[in-house]
């Protein structure tokens, strides 16, 4: 039987703060819209010229770091990521570059803000097949660079950060965790309801042509809204009885960063307390797939996990994508 241990845990946001106020004076809206609607105080976004994978390598060697593991020890990089620096080449093989290695099975994953949990569950078939794989899995996303400033029922919403784990077959040392279920799932009928479409084979950019809206994202919030507390809900819901457990077995939830309404939805409707969701929507926005894995990081460096916590962690995203997964550390 093969272990699925979380050795090593690591995020990283960008330095510069975009708070409610600045984008106050971008587009027409108010600190108290954006606070009461979505939870969001502040998001945190890249500098000129910083990208996906500069922010996923800080966030790689902080996992590698906290791992107590050398780059070299990597057999795969999987990043899920919507926002990669280039179409081709994928952003894993430029985080292998990045940080000097060579000859590892290195993939982009596309799940949207789901991604995480969906290369996590790619990197444990990798470590099912192959006992002796040590995989780095990160999300990293510039959000950013497919938001449309001036939509201000978007902009408001997202911000940049990376977030990674390393996954191997280690028996798990205290402070490291072990995976115990993960299911994955999608609905692509909801597609439409959030969009970045510009630029792909079905919209394909010509030469010379000016940037169109269809290069940002586009969506139906109350809808997506709508959907992603039915799907977590139901996903968490099903974790918790294939493994035969109720949400006072949990001692930390940790939901998709998307909007606090969205968290609450999704608490109440699993009897979940409020002392134990994990929020950091109000600092960082919803950071996409890197969401959950910065939250992870966090919870742990603010002491919320610890040995003996069970997490339960939740995702959601364009696709529609949807996950859970039950830690044990
Ligand atoms: N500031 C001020 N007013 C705004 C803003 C803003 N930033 N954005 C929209 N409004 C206005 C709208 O124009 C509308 O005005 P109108 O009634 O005059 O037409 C009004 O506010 C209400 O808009 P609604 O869309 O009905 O507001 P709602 O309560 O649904 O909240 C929100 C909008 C926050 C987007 C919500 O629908 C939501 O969070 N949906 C989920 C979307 C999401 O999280 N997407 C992230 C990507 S998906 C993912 O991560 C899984």
């Amino acid at each position: 039987q093969p272990r699925f241990t979380l050795e090593g845990f690591g995020r990283y946001v960008p330095q510069r703060v975009l708070t409610n106020a600045d984008l106050e004076s971008i587009v027409e809206t108010s600190d108290d819209w954006i606070t009461t609607r979505t939870g969001i105080k502040e998001r945190r976004i890249v500098a000129p010229g910083e990208a996906c994978t500069d922010l996923a390598a800080h966030a790689a060697r902080a996992a590698l770091d906290n791992a107590g593991r050398a780059a070299g020890e990597l057999s795969h990089i999987y990043v899920a990521t919507f926002t990669p620096d280039t179409v081709c080449p994928p952003a894993a093989c430029t985080l292998q570059d990045k940080l000097g290695l060579k000859n590892l099975a290195c993939m982009d994953i596309a799940a949207a803000c789901s991604g995480f949990l969906f290369a996590l569950d790619t990197a444990m078939g990798a470590v099912a097949r192959k006992p002796d794989s040590v995989v780095l899995v990160c999300a990293s996303e510039v959000v950013t660079s497919r938001t449309n400033w001036a939509d201000r029922a978007t902009c408001v919403l997202f911000g940049d950060g990376a977030g990674a784990v390393v996954l191997s077959n280690r028996e798990p040392k205290p402070g490291q965790a072990s995976v115990r279920d993960i299911i994955i799932q999608s609905d692509g009928a909801l597609g439409p309801l959030l969009t970045v479409k510009g630029g792909g084979s079905a919209h394909p950019y010509k030469l010379g042509q000016t940037v169109d809206a269809d290069h940002f994202i586009e969506m139906i919030g109350p809808e997506i809204y709508k959907n992603a507390v039915r799907n977590m809900t139901q996903v968490c819901e099903d974790i918790l009885a294939r493994n035969a457990l109720t949400m006072n077995d949990v001692d930390l939830f940790i939901p998709h960063q998307a909007n606090l309404r969205i968290m609450e939805g999704v608490a109440k409707r699993l009897r979940c307390p409020e002392a134990k969701v994990m929020i950091t929507v109000d600092r960082y926005g919803n950071t996409a797939a890197a969401s959950a894995p910065i939250a992870l990081a966090d919870a742990l460096a603010e002491g919320r996990v610890g040995p003996g916590s069970r997490v339960l962690m939740t995702t959601f995203g364009g696709g529609f994508t949807w996950a859970a997964a039950l830690l044990e550390f």
